[in-house]
């Protein structure tokens, strides 16, 4: 089980990130979920750098770019050289600025070849009657894994994130069941794209208003692999609470 905790641009003071990076690590010796904390840009390199612990680092997105004239730009080989191991790639709050699925397939493959584990966001905006977001769901993944060799899409990480259910509250996320076949629904169409078998070994996260209140019913319905937290991830009592949830 994996949480990544997407801290998007909820903590601006330094002093701030630094205490919640050293909660996550008390909590990390309690448990053997893994914890991945994806800080401000800014941040992440603050907090990374020489990072030996159980705790993780995930850059929010990285560029397209390579090193060089590329002013702005925060790159894979920048991250991996600070200490970071994961990318958040394609999170829907990044495609609404305009991110393309080229850019999308430009990053996996720079973060893979700097050795950064790509977290792929894919999420339908809604739920409609006829269940068109399945198609959606396939054309983005498709997007993204087509391009990929076999050895490329097995190094990826796959987080639904229904973009209807993500900054509400518990009760506005998805159910256990409704779930459970998205995350089937996923695996069948990463079975499409990798050799036998293979599908389960691409885990699958899901995120969206998860909360101390809903992460249990949602692992205990569902074959997910983990979850990407956004707003609870940044409150230490609720992160805690997240945490002890699964374990229980
Ligand atoms: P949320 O965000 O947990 O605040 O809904 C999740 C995300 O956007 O990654």
């Amino acid at each position: 089980m994996i949480i990544v905790a997407n801290w998007k641009a909820y903590v601006s003071d330094a002093a701030q990130a630094k205490k919640l990076v050293a909660f996550a690590k008390r909590l990390a010796s309690t448990t053997k979920i893994k914890l991945v904390l994806a800080p401000s840009a800014p941040h992440a390199a603050l907090l990374a750098l020489g990072n030996r612990s159980k705790v993780a680092f995930a850059a929010q997105d990285i560029s397209p770019a390579t090193d060089g004239a590329s002013t702005g730009e925060s790159t894979a080989q920048t991250y991996a050289r600070a200490g970071v191991t994961y990318a958040i790639i394609g999170h829907s709050e990044r495609r609404a600025q305009g991110e393309t699925d080229a850019d999308i397939t430009e990053k996996v493959r720079r973060a893979l070849a700097q050795g950064l584990i790509p977290i792929v966001c894919v999420g339908e905006r809604e739920r409609d009657a006829s269940a068109e977001y399945l198609a959606f769901i396939r054309a983005e993944l498709a997007a993204v894994l087509t391009p990929l060799s076999h050895k490329e899409r097995l190094g990826l990480i796959v987080a639904y994130e229904p973009i209807w259910a993500i900054g509400k509250s518990a009760v506005e996320a998805i159910s256990g069941n409704d779930l459970a076949e998205m995350v089937l629904y996923i695996r069948k169409v990463l079975g499409e794209y990798l050799p036998h078998k293979a599908p389960a070994h691409v885990p699958v996260l899901y995120g969206g208003s998860v909360e101390p209140g809903n992460v249990r019913e949602l692992a205990a319905a569902s074959r997910v692999d983990g979850f990407l937290v956004g707003r609870a991830s940044v409150d230490p009592v609720s992160f805690a609470g997240l945490v002890k949830a699964l374990r229980a």
